[in-house]
């Protein structure tokens, strides 16, 4: 559907609510409202006294951001932090349904009221600044529009100071704004409590530095009344991260953006340009942010056009054993995984992972269970030179493969099967020697077939001085994303940059990590995620995009991993198909592991595109119950995940359609089931629902239910 813009002569009423201002400065002029559609949300923007503008956020009349001002400081230019006169303002309002080429939903819609304010510098320069604010019934969000400035063509931005002042002390569920890696364990805290600095220095990542006490995004925020906040930012298009500064006496935030040390400026842009819009989404409950789209409304609409070349799908890999430190990624069988360096290989005692016998192995198993894909990490050169290694530039090669690995034959084999390889390209943070080789790798995937790839960013960037969230990698990021669509590919990204909501405008970004995914349960030094991860992940990551958690593991014990177990029981397990939304979803054990299995049932059946998705229940942190309708069969899919709490769940099947008859197998925490001491317990069960039913399910800690309901 096209996009409706429609000029409105006035949107919000500007009134004085002068006896309203609770603190802060005090707006000079008659403030700017701006209401969103069902009047949910409103914004009210203004100069203070200062001439520096500002906005407050009132939800269902509440104030939940106080004022908080905004503006810029720059290296050749003085600051633009005050001393500004309205010169223009005019409303406008959208209201459009698109369709996802794939997602949780195949509808969205897109409904909002803006305002766009010019701003003019009184002083000599009279620079100009547009800022345009959005109200939707989910949220709020803003971005900042800098307009030509005689004489000058580009400017370089050395600090962004957006304000986000709370109104409480809200308990806050955080990671450390790392410019280098989002895989930190959530923590749980009031925001005077957030202390990013002591999260740095973890013995299990590659590169991580935190320079500052901030905290990245998305940040949800529980205020003690029960409303939920998450802050964002959407279309992160050439400009550094934003991070949040935490002011923990204040209770503020304010943008701190990801810098370089090679330039010492955080942002250099040609005039005009956009920043990334800032965004507020606001619920009631912690499962309207999850039903919230306003991230992705607030990209431009699909730019590639028809991606039919790229569907969703399930997957095995050559790739769990990796982690397992059963085998290697590098041929010679030196590096091993445990001790993140180089060994000597009789002291290793391993095998290569990626060899053409091994392949077929994962495609045969693939093909028997009706998954679609098959990654193959370990499959070029250059694996002997990663982990330890500072000279990576030109080590990595994506279009040779290791001598025990015959690429035709696999990709072969695998069409032969109906199963589809996956391409995997390492690039070991040397974004340089990758951007060198994109159209020989992505040439070699067109000519062979390939529409995916895994991509990997493992280690501190090089050149050094640049960071992974920097402006500088933002740009490398979405070069690959273009130049992958060229080739009809597209991308999953491990250390990547955040989702921002970029999907719409190229859903070839069909999924990315950016979290501490199941991959630490194999060989964190402590402890692996606890049971309350993705019982939180849901509620922050989560809004960003679709995760590539890679969910399935039903050895959960971890046998040739002493020290390291995984906290779930087998039917979260499960559950984490429906929970964490993405259109590819791994099943990332060992065949061996799902042989004779009866739980290997669910992942045979489970969707992983969906008509619609519904949030059943769930609380940050504790858990949450999600039912998802798959697209094309009318089948509804259901999952739910608690964290080290048992709990009964209830679950009201009203979101069905009325009048039919499914028939639900429910894959359940058995009795005695606990995630350390009796993780594998599950009972299957059969029941016939109707949108009518009700049923109460108890949820062992740490554990979880996965609910099939196939349409009779
Ligand atoms: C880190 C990724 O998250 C992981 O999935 C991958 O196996 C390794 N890098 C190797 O590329
Ligand atoms: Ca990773």
């Amino acid at each position: 559907m096209h996009r409706i813009m429609k000029n409105v002569p006035f949107l919000g009423v500007a009134v004085l609510f002068t006896s309203l201002w609770a603190c802060g400065p005090a707006p000079a002029n008659q403030p700017v409202g701006l209401v969103s559609p069902e009047g949910t949300n409103r914004l009210e923007i203004y100069l203070d006294a200062q001439g520096r503008p500002g906005y407050r956020v009132f939800h269902k009349e509440a104030v939940v951001i106080d004022s908080s001002g905004l503006g810029f400081e720059f290296r050749d230019q003085p600051a633009l932090m005050g001393g500004m006169e309205l010169v223009s303002q005019s409303g406008s309002a959208g209201d459009e349904t698109w369709e996802m080429p794939w997602g949780e939903q195949r509808q969205v819609r897109n409904h909002f009221n803006e305002t766009e304010l010019t701003l003019k510098e009184k002083a000599a320069l009279g620079r100009e600044l547009k800022i345009r604010f959005r109200a939707y019934d989910d949220g709020v969000a803003f971005r900042y529009e800098f307009l030509p400035q005689e004489g000058v063509d580009s400017v370089i931005i050395t600090a962004e100071h957006t304000e986000f002042q709370l109104t409480g002390d809200h308990t806050a569920f955080w990671i450390p704004g790392d410019w280098d890696i989002y895989e930190h364990l959530y923590q749980t805290t009031r925001v005077s409590g957030i202390d990013a600095l002591s999260r740095r220095n973890h013995p299990d990542l590659a590169a991580t530095y935190i320079p500052e006490n901030a905290v990245n995004t998305p940040v949800t925020l529980r205020a003690d009344n029960g409303l939920h906040l998450s802050f964002h930012e959407a279309d992160l298009t050439d400009y550094a991260e934003m991070t949040l500064r935490v002011d923990p006496e204040k209770l503020s935030f304010t943008s701190a953006l990801v810098g370089s040390d090679r330039t010492g400026y955080k942002v250099r842009r040609a005039l005009p340009f956009r920043t990334p819009w800032r965004t507020i989404q606001i619920g009631d409950r912690a499962g309207d942010l999850l039903a919230s789209r306003l991230i992705e409304n607030l990209n431009e609409p699909n730019t590639l056009g028809d991606i039919s070349w790229f569907t969703p799908m399930k997957y095995v890999g050559i790739w769990w054993e990796m982690h397992l430190g059963v085998s290697t990624w590098d041929m010679e069988a030196t590096q091993d995984m445990n001790t993140f360096s180089a060994l000597d290989k009789k002291q290793m005692n391993k095998k290569h992972g990626a060899t053409t016998a091994n392949a077929k192995r994962y495609i045969d198993f693939a093909a028997a269970n009706g998954i679609k894909g098959l990654l193959v990490e370990g499959w070029n050169t250059g694996w002997d030179h990663w982990i330890g290694f500072e000279d990576r530039e030109g080590v990595f090669d994506f279009v040779t493969p290791y001598a025990d690995y015959d690429l035709d034959e696999v990709v072969r084999y695998g069409r032969e099967n109906g199963v589809e390889v996956i391409m995997h390209h390492e690039t070991s943070a040397a974004p340089r020697t990758y951007e060198q080789q994109l159209d020989s790798a992505y040439g070699l995937m067109k000519s062979l077939g390939i529409h995916s790839v895994k991509t990997g960013y493992v280690g501190k960037i090089i050149p050094k001085g640049e960071y992974h969230h920097g402006q500088w990698m933002v740009n490398h990021y979405r070069k690959v994303l273009e130049t992958a669509a060229g080739y009809e590919v597209a991308v999953n990204a491990h250390e990547p940059i955040k989702a921002t909501g970029l999907r719409r405008t190229y859903p070839n970004a069909i999924a990315r990590e950016g979290l501490r995914g199941q991959e630490f349960n194999a060989w964190a030094t402590d402890g692996g995620n606890p049971p309350e991860h993705i019982p939180i992940v849901a509620f922050t990551r989560m809004l960003a995009g679709p995760i590539d958690f890679t969910p399935g593991v039903f050895d959960i014990a971890l046998p040739s991993k002493p020290n390291n177990q995984i906290n779930t029981t087998l039917a979260q397990q499960l559950a984490l198909y429906v929970v964490i939304y993405s259109p590819i979803q791994m099943a990332c054990d060992l065949p061996e592991n799902y042989e004779g299995q009866p739980a290997l049932q669910f992942i045979r059946e489970v969707g992983v595109d969906w008509e619609q998705s519904v949030v059943l229940d769930g609380e940050v942190g504790d858990y949450v119950a999600i039912a998802r309708e798959e697209r094309g069969t009318g089948n509804w899919f259901v999952g739910a995940v608690t964290d080290e709490n048992a709990r009964e769940l209830e679950i009201d099947f009203g979101f069905l359609p009325a009048g039919q008859t499914f028939k639900a197998t429910l894959y359940k925490d058995g009795a005695g089931a606990h995630y350390r001491e009796n993780p594998k317990a599950l009972a299957i069960e059969s029941a016939q629902v109707t949108s009518d039913s009700k049923m109460k399910v108890p949820l062992a800690p740490g554990g979880g239910l996965a609910i099939s309901l196939m349409r009779e």
